[in-house]
């Protein structure tokens, strides 16, 4: 007996970080598959979290900036970390710059009772500052890593 519980560990040790790889179904954060424009994102130094993973369609305009992101549909996200409800416009428009979206047209976030629509989107060292007309919130940049799904539409898109 007292021999078999080493072998038993060790077994154990082989197979758990296995096992944990098998149960997609069960994976309670799957990563979707990255679009061209969150990508885009990447480039311009802000997080894929931005987008929802529902991208469907992309233009940008390198020489402007101007760019255009359809969703296939209007799409509601709760955001990090504050847990505000925002939703997305089956398409977002904006001029992108490195670190820095301006004239944005789609996202729209419920707080004090209200519909805010943001207006821009600036990186500052490690956050993100939202800006809604003169009013801003900065956040974590790190809070905004993972694309989002649309909620209600995890399975079906
Ligand atoms: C993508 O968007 C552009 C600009 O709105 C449009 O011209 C193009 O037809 C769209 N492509 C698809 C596949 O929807
Ligand atoms: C891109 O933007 C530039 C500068 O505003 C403009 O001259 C050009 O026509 C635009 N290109 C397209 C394909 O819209």
């Amino acid at each position: 007996m007292k021999k078999s519980l080493p072998f038993f560990s060790f077994l154990l040790l082989c197979i758990l970080p296995f096992s944990s790889q098998t149960g997609a179904p069960k994976n309670p954060n799957p990563k979707p598959p990255l679009t061209q424009a969150h990508t885009e994102l990447l480039s311009y130094g802000f997080p894929i979290g931005l987008l929802p993973a529902s991208v469907q369609n992309y233009t940008l305009n390198q020489t402007s900036g101007d760019f255009s992101v359809d969703l296939g549909g209007t799409c509601k996200i709760t955001l990090p970390p504050d847990n505000y409800l925002a939703t997305y416009s089956k398409r977002i428009m904006g001029k992108i710059d490195q670190g820095k979206i301006a004239e944005l047209d789609g996202i729209r976030v419920r707080a004090l009772f209200k519909w805010w629509s943001i207006t821009g989107i600036h990186s500052s060292g490690d956050n993100l500052v939202f800006e809604v007309g003169m009013v801003t919130a900065k956040y974590a940049a790190k809070n905004f890593d993972e694309s989002p799904f649309c909620e209600g539409q995890h399975s079906s898109s």
